[in-house]
């Protein structure tokens, strides 16, 4: 028998989507067949290591029942809140309620229907390794330039050791939680959960993950993410 800590999926889902501009939020539009919330389930469910999820959702979420989603592994729901941040708090602490302290939290968008399992793999192992979490990230490929106020370019920004911050995101459930209290409590507006465990005073690892895995945010993501996963099923089949 493993006794490595249980991991628990928590995901974020309770945005309106304001700048993808549909009379839904995003995570309930669809692509083959399925809506973007459920896609993303189905990749971190089906992970072996993953043992269920908590859904993060809005108070006056009209679609998630109406779902059904049906899985094998446990899955609880939390209320949102007003920013990110509190909803990711919420999801914390429902899970904490459910299966105590003892828990890798991996925090995943529920935007982002086409992170992979080889990613998963890699930032639960980084996770497991460091007390600070990892998260997975990708590096920068354009050149980055610095404006003025003029928008000009003010300089050219050396990219160099710079990334993009992805999800999942996994840290030990009251390392992540401590830090969202803290950041909540002195009304800090962060973007990402490591951040808050940067101001805690850790080092979070990073883990070089699949840029495929971006986040549908603007109108045209729909269309792009449905062309990645027919892409990524082809790869597959081929294998
Ligand atoms: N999210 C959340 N609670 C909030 C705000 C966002 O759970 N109060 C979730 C979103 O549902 C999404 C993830 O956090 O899964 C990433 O946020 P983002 O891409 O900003 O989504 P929205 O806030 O829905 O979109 P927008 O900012 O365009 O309104
Ligand atoms: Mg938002």
């Amino acid at each position: 028998m493993s006794s490595e800590v249980p991991v628990w999926a928590v995901i974020p889902a309770a945005g309106s989507g304001s700048r993808m501009r549909q009379d839904k939020p995003k995570q309930y539009l669809e692509f083959q067949g399925k809506t973007v919330i459920e896609h993303c389930l189905d990749r971190l469910l089906s992970h072996p290591a993953i043992d269920g999820a908590v859904i993060v959702l809005h108070a006056d979420d009209p679609i998630w029942n109406e779902l059904a989603y049906h899985s094998n592994k446990t899955i609880f729901i939390a209320d949102g809140g007003r920013e990110r941040q509190h909803s990711v708090y919420s999801g914390l602490t429902t899970l904490q309620y459910r299966c105590g302290n003892d828990a890798l939290a991996l925090v995943h968008d529920a935007v982002r229907p086409l992170v992979n399992h080889d990613d998963l793999s890699r930032v639960i192992a980084a996770a497991r390794a460091h007390t600070a979490g990892a998260i997975l990230a990708a590096t920068q490929n354009d050149t980055l330039k610095l404006q003025n106020d003029s928008m000009e370019i003010a300089r050219t920004v050396p990219r160099e050791g710079l990334w993009r911050a992805l999800t999942p995101q996994v840290f030990h459930l009251q390392v992540l939680l401590n830090a969202l209290r803290r950041i909540i409590d002195d009304d800090i507006a962060i973007t990402d959960d490591a951040q808050a465990v940067e101001l805690a005073g850790y080092s979070p690892a990073l883990v070089a993950g699949n840029a495929e895995n971006f986040k549908i945010t603007t109108p045209g993501d729909l269309a792009l993410a449905e062309k990645i996963w027919l892409n990524q099923r082809n790869q597959q089949d081929d294998e």
